[in-house]
């Protein structure tokens, strides 16, 4: 069968791998983790460990001034450099002298886990996960020759009606999703054909220094787009265009600033999700854009995580489903999309100085899921993070990038570095694919790869083949999303707009729709008492209304007034960084809610409105919101990348206060009007402990980071022109100390710094619920207008034609361990619907509404596994009155833990049970799984 096949070829590489880790000595192991920390933060390979503190700081400043459109004058090269213009350090045997040391380096556990850390794992005792600190040095790779062996094609089978062969222009519908009964999509087909072609291109000509400069950036700022790999003129490759974000075409023109990650996610709506990500898909394309640098899926591990907002949240499932309906909506619109970042870069504290000890079963289960539906929606890229994992830099971290992500996934595009986050030449040994943004350190004129990985692969350091498959899946990955076929040429320049190529094209197209859309879906109503909300215009309504806080208006600045977004004046639409796109106009809630108070025909149906932007004079405020029918308050918390610091905030929060004097500017309108409503436009949880029980705090919204609709949005639900259905993608605690996992401050200059997950699978609400904690508001909660009542629960296992699996079937019910091989965690049989669960909703209210199903598992105690686990969700939408039934359906794989023994999926032994309810704490039906 295929799949033996594909073990034994994996097995065959198996030995190569684990021979080439030699053990190490300590005292050389620490002078070379000096000069590799050298490498990651200074552009100087002569002045090692001095230069670290001032090379680590440059470089913030560096991508600060950069990146700032108004700073920068136009670069003249483009994309038209070959090797010769690649920047490399000066001769390779310089490299190799400095890289002596090296050689005899520990690679353990970079390698495929060996048994006795797999024990270690198994135990709990891993020496690495045994507290905070500082590491001793990274484990590098050793200068030495590595042969390599491409992974054989994961198996599919053909025709079988569960697995459709997809193409990435047209993938399944939403409401088609495996999670709902639906199709497992197979895209091997599409992968296969793009294969042959890339593969019958490079026959024609391409020499080793062509496939070089495919996989090596064309240096920092050298082209329009913030990563660029120049046109290859004799191969008649027009090069790539790498861009950023998450949530839309960064630093240009006449694009649209979408909702974010967090925002998307807290709809819980895959169509909403799905459609956000053709919309950037369309626009990146569009611009000329081939690779958009996005979705972003590390968790809301803490609660203060700097870029946790570009996200979707702090569950590994919603997350998991995030991506994949969010990739495969960008591929549809004809973009490369890129999984990012590839792994444990959960903080922003020292991202590139940090070592995220993770043990294997939590890396499996929480933190690679959602990477894991990445490549089962066909993704094409995936960028490697800035941070050691369990003391070996992600971009060369053999484990992660080799054996998880290319041979465990099947994952059949290309890894490139973050931006700068590449550590040697031999990255390309153990699986990197593309160098980003190509240079060294930004600007450096030095290149790990460039001429020196064409040396390494001249003098059989690296093994042709490896170059080989580097170039296939660049090209395969092209070729996946027809992008050699009238692609539009890049139209901007990210480091001059005003630069002629900035031609204002104009991809817009009515996307603000969904951006209304789901600004509305993913606020979380989360208090409403004596149902202040909606307001009600008219008789016996609202009549006046005070809009309050600096929240609820525009920047003084305008909406882009600060670099990539790094200040917090006015409503807050997004956080800062490189996940931020310009705002082609922004709506704010106090024009919105003006515009909308006055929308009645008669007099009698409008409000007058009020307002009192500052948040530091309070008795202005408070004399604004008196005698007024309703107060709304507005407040904001905010955070971002770690280049840019804003209020002494670098990235990460200092706190979980909302920002600028909120509580202060709550309790004083809440303390002259007894019908305060709150909306807070977070980038995550906040302690809003001193207000929320306050009995004039009549109702509190949960809005998000909504976007360039934001103002529209708010208004349609603070009117019931929507009803609320966001539901959050993360608890909010009653306390800081309630969550289980904190931000890692400290570390000195030149240290690495230790990121023990000690929490393991209990990150977010399964802390809390392991530790019986009260937390203020719930994973998974949220309100509505209107009521939900669950009834009549069914479970049944599908019966399945296909009997090509069955054998693996059978292994995984009698309790085996899948199978070590390529794919084997994707494999399509794992995943089909297995146990389908249904049930039927109705709304019991006065008015039309959505509502949000979830299924959380309860394991056997023996599984080790947290109480209860979101494995399934459905957004469902009822008129008054109306009852419909729901299926959810739970595949081999929900149902599975990982075992770090024997390396697969297994399922527990005893009898797995489940809640279907409204919360992660909210349970309304309980079944078991009839397995
Ligand atoms: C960020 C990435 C981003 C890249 C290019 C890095 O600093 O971590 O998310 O895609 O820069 O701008």
């Amino acid at each position: 069968m295929a799949i033996h096949r594909a073990l034994c070829a994996f097995l065959l590489i198996l030995p190569t791998i684990v021979d080439t880790a030699p053990s190490a000595s300590s005292a050389v192991e620490s002078a070379t983790s000096a000069l590799i920390l050298s490498h990651s933060v200074s552009p100087s390979l002569s002045s090692a460990s001095s230069s670290v503190a001032s090379g680590s700081s440059s470089v913030s400043a560096t991508a600060t001034s950069i990146f700032s459109p108004a700073s920068v004058s136009a670069s003249g090269s483009t994309n038209a450099s070959g090797s010769s213009n690649i920047p490399t350090i000066t001769s390779a045997s310089s490299i190799s002298a400095s890289f002596s040391t090296n050689s005899v380096s520990t690679n353990t556990t970079s390698g495929v886990l060996t048994s006795s850390a797999v024990n270690a794992t198994a135990t709990g005792s891993q020496s690495f996960n045994s507290g905070s600190g500082t590491e001793t040095g990274p484990i590098t790779v050793p200068i030495t020759p590595i042969s390599f062996t491409p992974f054989p094609t994961p198996s599919s089978p053909v025709g079988v009606p569960e697995f459709p062969s997809v193409d990435p222009e047209s993938p399944p519908p939403p409401r088609d999703a495996p999670g709902l009964g639906g199709h497992v999509p197979d895209f091997s087909g599409a992968w296969n054909k793009a294969y042959a072609r890339a593969e019958q291109y490079l026959s024609q000509g391409w020499s080793n220094e062509d496939k070089v400069n495919l996989a090596t950036g064309g240096g920092f700022s050298n082209g329009f787009c913030v990563g660029n790999i120049p046109s290859l003129h004799a191969r008649g490759f027009p090069g790539l265009c790498l861009e950023d974000s998450p949530l839309g075409v960064r630093l240009t023109d006449f694009v649209t600033a979408f909702p974010t990650g967090l925002s998307a996610a807290a709809t819980w709506n895959r169509t909403l999700i799905r459609t956000r990500g053709l919309f950037m898909g369309q626009e990146h394309k569009g611009k000329g854009v081939n690779v958009a640098l996005g979705p972003m899926m590390n968790m809301g591990r803490i609660a203060q995580g700097g870029r946790n907002w570009e996200g979707f949240g702090a569950d590994p499932f919603l997350s998991g489903e995030s991506a994949y309906e969010t990739i495969l909506g960008m591929q549809a619109g004809g973009v490369q999309a890129c999984a990012k970042h590839y792994i444990n870069n959960e903080q922003e504290h020292k991202r590139m100085q940090e070592s995220s000890n993770v043990d294997d079963r939590t890396q499996h289960e929480i933190y690679a899921h959602p990477f894991m539906r990445s490549v089962m929606a066909g993704v094409a890229s995936v960028m490697c993070s800035y941070n050691l994992i369990n003391d070996t830099y992600a971009c060369e971290n053999e484990k992660m990038l080799d054996d998880v992500m290319k041979r465990e996934f099947g994952f059949r595009g290309y890894i490139m570095t973050d931006w700068s986050a590449q550590q040697s030449t031999m990255s390309a040994a153990v699986g990197l694919d593309m160098s980003m943004p190509g240079d060294i350190s930004f600007g450096s004129g030095t290149s790990w790869w460039g001429q020196n990985l064409t040396d390494f692969v001249a003098n059989g350091t690296i093994a042709q083949a490896r170059l080989d498959d580097m170039a296939t899946r660049i090209l395969a990955s092209w070729f996946f999303l027809r992008q050699d076929v009238d692609y539009p040429p890049v139209t901007f320049n990210v480091y001059n707009t005003l630069d002629g190529n900035n031609t204002h094209v104009d991809v817009q197209d009515d996307h603000f729709t969904v951006v209304r859309e789901i600004g509305a879906a993913g606020a979380v109503l989360l208090k409403n008492e004596q149902n202040a909300l909606p307001l009600k215009l008219g008789k016996g309504g609202v009549r006046s209304i005070a809009v309050i806080g600096n929240d609820s208006g525009p920047a003084i600045r305008g909406p882009n007034g600060f670099t990539d977004r790094g200040g917090d004046d006015g409503i807050l639409a997004m956080g800062w960084g490189s996940g931020t796109a310009q705002f082609p106009y922004l709506i704010d809630p106090l024009s919105a809610i003006q515009s909308r108070a006055r929308k009645g025909k008669k007099s009698s149906e409008r409000a007058i409105v009020t307002w009192w932007r500052s948040n530091w004079e309070l008795a202005g405020a408070a004399s604004a919101a008196t005698e007024q029918d309703v107060a709304i308050v507005f407040v904001n918390a905010d955070s971002g990348e770690g280049y840019i610091t804003v209020d002494g905030n670098e990235g990460d929060r200092n706190n979980l206060t909302l920002w600028g004097n909120a509580d202060a500017l709550v309790s004083v309108v809440a303390g002259v009007n007894n019908n305060t409503v709150v909306v807070a436009h977070s980038v995550g949880p906040a302690i809003i402990e001193p207000w929320v029980e306050h009995p004039n705090v009549t109702a509190v919204i949960w809005a998000g980071v909504p976007g360039q609709e934001a103002g529209n949005s708010i208004a349609d639900v603070l009117f019931g022109d929507v009803n609320p259905s966001g539901r959050l993608p993360y608890t909010i605690a009653k306390d800081v100390s309630d969550y289980g996992a904190q931000l890692v401050t400290g570390g000195d200059a030149a240290a690495i710094l230790s990121i023990p997950y000690t929490e393991g699978l209990l990150i977010d609400y399964r802390w809390f619920d392991a530790n019986n904690i009260e937390p203020r508001f719930e994973f998974g909660f949220g309100l509505s207008y209107t009521t939900f009542q669950y009834f009549n629960l069914h479970t049944s296992v599908i019966s399945q034609p296909d009997s090509d699996s069955k054998l693996l079937e059978d292994a995984w019910a009698a309790g085996k361990a899948t199978l070590i091989a390529e794919g084997s965690t994707t494999a399509l049989w794992l995943h089909r619907p297995f146990v389908k669960v249904q049930f039927e909703v109705q709304n019991t209210g006065n008015v039309d509404g959505g509502e949000i199903t979830q299924l959380y598992l309860h394991h056997p105690a023996s599984a080790g596994e947290p109480p209860s686990v979101l494995k399934g969700f459905d957004d469902i939408y009822l008129h008054q009155g109306q009852k419909k039934a729901v299926t959810i359906t739970l595949s081999r794989y929900d149902l599975s833990v990982w075992d770090v023994v024997h390396q697969g999926w297994v399922k527990p032994k005893g009898k797995i049970t489940f809640s279907v309810g409204a919360s992660s704490r909210d349970f309304r039906l309980k079944g078991s799984v009839p397995v």
